[in-house]
C-alpha cells in the first residue's frame, strides 16, 4: 500500500496511532509514522469509544488517533508549553470557555480546564479547526501550538484559539485515564 512518497515520514515527532475498539485490537497500540490525516480508515467511523495506551509517547511529542472518524491530537506537553498557557488570563483569550467535554459548558479557558486534573501535560482534543473543520497543524503557528493554514487561525499550547477567524478553541472531547497512561477517549 505504501506509496513511495510516503515512505519517509516528514516530521519524526509527529505519529500516527492505531487504536481499537476497547478489547478487540487489545493490548498496545501500535505507533507508525504519521501519513495521511485527511483520510480517516472508514472502519474507524463506527468505534464509539477507544483505549489509547500513550505510554511510548515522550515529552514534547505529539500522536493522532481516529476517534469517531475524526483525528484527535493527544500531546504530551512540555512544562514550557504549560507555563505559557497559563500566563494567559483568560479575559485575554478570543474564546473564554474552555470548550471541554467533561466540565460545565461555562467553564473558563484556563489551562487546567483544558486537561484533566493531576494530568495537565496531557492535551487531548479534537483535531479539527473550528473555522471551517480543516485539520490544524502541530507545533505550527505564532502560539507555539496549532496552526491552521486553510484561512490562517493559530492556537496556542492549550489548543485555544488566539488568532485568526476560528470562533472557538480547539473541541476537548470526552476522555479519562483508565490507567496511568492509558486514555479512554468517548
Ligand atoms: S478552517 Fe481553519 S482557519 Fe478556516
Amino acid at each position: 500500500m505504501a506509496h513511495t512518497d510516503q515512505a519517509e515520514p516528514t516530521r519524526r515527532d509527529f505519529l500516527y496511532i492505531a487504536t481499537g475498539a476497547m478489547g478487540a485490537v487489545g493490548a498496545g497500540a501500535v505507533a507508525w509514522p504519521f501519513i495521511d490525516q485527511m483520510n480517516p480508515d472508514a472502519s474507524a467511523l463506527a468505534l464509539a469509544s477507544i483505549e489509547v495506551d500513550v505510554s511510548a509517547v515522550e515529552e514534547g511529542q505529539s500522536v493522532t488517533v481516529q476517534w469517531r472518524g475524526k483525528p484527535v491530537f493527544i500531546r504530551y506537553r512540555t512544562a514550557a508549553e504549560i507555563e505559557t498557557a497559563n500566563a494567559v488570563p483568560v479575559e485575554d483569550l478570543p474564546d473564554p470557555l474552555a470548550r471541554n467535554a467533561n466540565l460545565a459548558a461555562d467553564a473558563p479557558a484556563t489551562d487546567g480546564n483544558r486537561g484533566a486534573e493531576g494530568k495537565e501535560q496531557w492535551l487531548v482534543q479534537v483535531g479539527i479547526c473550528t473555522h471551517l473543520g480543516c485539520v490544524p497543524l502541530g507545533d505550527a503557528g505564532d502560539f507555539g501550538g496549532w496552526f491552521c493554514p486553510c484561512h490562517g487561525s493559530h492556537y496556542d499550547t492549550a489548543g485555544r484559539i488566539r488568532k485568526g477567524p476560528a470562533p472557538e478553541n480547539l473541541l476537548i472531547p470526552p476522555y479519562a485515564f483508565v490507567e496511568d497512561s492509558k486514555i479512554k477517549i468517548g
